[in-house]
């Protein structure tokens, strides 16, 4: 949420901050700027445009070897240009980018406003500008910093520049990420590894509470109190990672780069000699985890969905009680903590505030916490004691799809491992392994009917609100497909249990209302038939996503069938479908697939 860049060393900055924006424009796409430090002013260009807007509007002379960069998701004020980042003192000489929300904004601004300053933007982050600005004539760029950032509550990354210093910039953070990213006398800063690739693979994750000063020659960071050491870390994502590789959007591509994405996080994990998992970063021994008595999952929206599917299998398998929970919920209603509990929070960003706040709640009350994380080094993967890294790759598009797939894989892993060393049989073990590898050509054969789901998708997207209806193990799916549908085609869709239909929202079934149920070829077939004859009754249009072979009874508008897997892995396969639908809808009816309104992709905000 918010994207941040800055960049110190000999080139030009601007077209370094630029590039890095466009590859942050994930986390915000309302605004963008930019400043850099010119000769004796600093130069600012923002608006309320995209990046490449941004871009093509540069002024030509925008010289300058510091600078800071912002692509802004808003929080206060609407975007426009005066709202748009970098922020400037009242004399011009501090600019700010801020990632995050000031709670006590208000006061302080009023505060300076009492103070004769005049404020021109709504945002919270102008105070920082001013605040730092005023300590800074009376002492160092850091100090002022700090004594600023006192002043403030609630959450932020923030870059500053001060034309006073022009040979640094200064960062911090407390609840929002930042990264330094060290170059060949040269440092980057960004919200995000995705800006800092192309440039570096070294890099260095602040820690809440640590700021540092960045010049051309390194860095040096510190909290109030010290100095602080750090170690740097190599990241294994490729700058290539970050194109379309010749699709037409990110989403598209992720959802083409599943099978891959499979691939990746099965590898070296299965051991088909005990028929059992290896998951080496649980740093949990058997005897540990055979102490837990339930698993509570945390994450939120897609993630959450995911967590659903898997407390679903943990169950199932593991035969330990599971459910899962909305992190978002979880950290505002004071839950009690169990210690025989096993917590899994699940995030591909591994920077979604809600989670993060619940994983911190977590550890504060003495629980142990394990993370499914896609972002390696990311603050959730951090903060977890060990966990399961999902290795989908960078993903770009809002809408989250190889990354969630991952995460059902990994629930996979986990249960299968949680299962094993208690009751899980080694025949047991073995059919579900095989079924795990199987996966990534079953999932290649679905994507393979795009052209057929693009057809069904046009029909749908006609459609102003949808039913996604699925039972036990396929209501999660539903849940998901219905969230995608929305997110992107802004169409209205709403999932329910097959088995809750006829207790209250069948009443909205007819043929203004399509439905599309999952009827997976399992034990609960014949219950599912039943829900498909009550729809068809009703003149409902149906699009059934079901196995080969299954006899509806009915004649659905559409039929849409995947490859059987083992019962407990079909919710993984009978997702896929479900994001081309999304996909080909939202294409549809024109929409901005990677980039939807009102989103972002890291929601790094309360
Ligand atoms: C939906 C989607 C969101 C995320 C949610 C959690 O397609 O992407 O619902 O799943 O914001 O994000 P992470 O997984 O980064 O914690």
């Amino acid at each position: 949420m918010c994207g941040i860049v800055g960049y110190v060393g000999a080139k030009p900055a601007a077209p370094i901050l630029v590039d890095g924006l466009a590859r942050l424009e994930y986390r915000g796409y309302d605004s963008a700027g930019v400043a850099v430090l010119g000769p004796s002013e600093i130069r600012l260009h923002r608006d309320a445009v995209r990046v490449r807007e941004l871009e093509a509007g540069l002024p030509k002379r925008f010289g300058g070897k510091t600078g800071i960069g912002h692509t802004r998701w808003a929080t206060h004020g609407v975007p426009s240009q005066r709202n748009a980042h970098p922020q400037l003192s009242a004399d011009g000489r501090v600019a700010v980018v801020h990632n995050g929300i000031i709670d006590n904004a208000a006061q302080l601004r009023a505060e300076l406003q009492a103070d004769g300053v005049e404020l021109t933007s709504d945002t919270d982050t102008e105070v920082l500008a001013h605040l730092i600005a005023r300590a800074s004539e009376e002492t160092t760029l850091e100090q002022a910093v700090l004594t600023a950032l006192d002043r403030v509550e609630g959450t932020y990354g923030i870059a500053v520049l001060d034309q006073a210093h022009p040979d640094r910039i200064v960062v911090a953070r407390n609840g929002s990420p930042i990264i330094l990213g060290l170059g060949d006398r040269e440092m980057h800063v960004a919200s995000d590894t995705a800006a800092l690739v192309r440039y570096t693979k070294q890099v260095v994750h602040l820690d809440d509470g640590e700021l540092a000063t960045l010049r051309a020659d390194g860095y040096q960071t510190f909290t109030r109190d010290a100095r602080t050491t750090k170690t740097a870390v190599t990241v294994d994502w490729d700058a290539s990672d970050y194109g379309t590789d010749g699709h037409e959007h990110f989403m598209h591509k992720e959802i083409a780069e599943q099978p891959d994405a499979v691939r990746r996080i099965l590898k070296g994990r299965l051991d088909e000699r005990f028929h059992t998992v290896r998951l080496g970063g649980l740093e949990m021994d058997a005897r540990e985890l055979r102490e837990f008595r339930r698993v509570k999952i945390l994450g939120c929206g897609s993630a959450y969905y995911a967590g659903q599917a898997g407390a679903q299998f943990i169950e199932e398998i593991a035969r330990i009680p599971a459910d899962a929970e909305p992190a978002s919920e979880f950290r505002y209603r004071n839950p009690v903590i169990e210690k025989d509990t096993l917590y899994v929070a699940v995030s591909q960003s591994g920077e979604t505030y809600d989670t993060l706040v619940a994983v911190q709640e977590l550890k504060r009350k003495g629980g142990r916490v394990i993370g499914l994380v896609n972002a390696v080094g990311s603050s959730i993967a951090r903060e977890c004691d060990g966990g399961v890294y999902l290795h989908a790759g960078p993903e770009i598009a809002v809408a989250s799809t190889k990354a969630l797939t991952n995460m059902l894989v990994g629930f996979a892993l986990l249960g299968l491992h949680l299962g094993r060393i208690r009751d899980v049989s080694p025949a047991d073990g073995r059919r579900l392994i095989q079924a795990l590898q199987r996966l990534p050509e079953q999932i290649e054969a679905i994507v393979g009917e795009e052209e057929h789901l693009a057809a069904v998708a046009k029909e749908l997207a006609a459609a102003s609100s949808l039913f996604f209806v699925g039972r036990t193990r396929g209501f999660p799916v539903a849940r998901e497909g219905a969230q995608k549908l929305k997110e992107i085609s802004y169409r209205h869709a709403e999932a329910y249990q097959t088995s809750e239909l006829k207790h209250g929202p069948l009443a909205l079934v007819g043929p203004e209302l399509p439905t599309v149920a999952i009827v997976p070829d399992d034990e609960l077939l014949e219950r599912n038939l039943g829900a498909l004859q009550e729809i068809t009754a009703r003149s409902g249009p149906l699009t059934v996503v079901t196995h080969d072979g299954v006899d509806l009874g009915v004649e659905p508008a559409h039929v849409i069938t995947v490859p059987k897997s083992e019962p407990e892995l079909d919710p993984l396969l009978l997702t896929i479908p479900l994001q081309l639908l999304a996909y080909h809808a939202a294409l549809t009816l024109g929409h901005d697939v990677d980039k939807p309104r009102n989103l972002a992709k890291s929601v790094t905000v309360e």
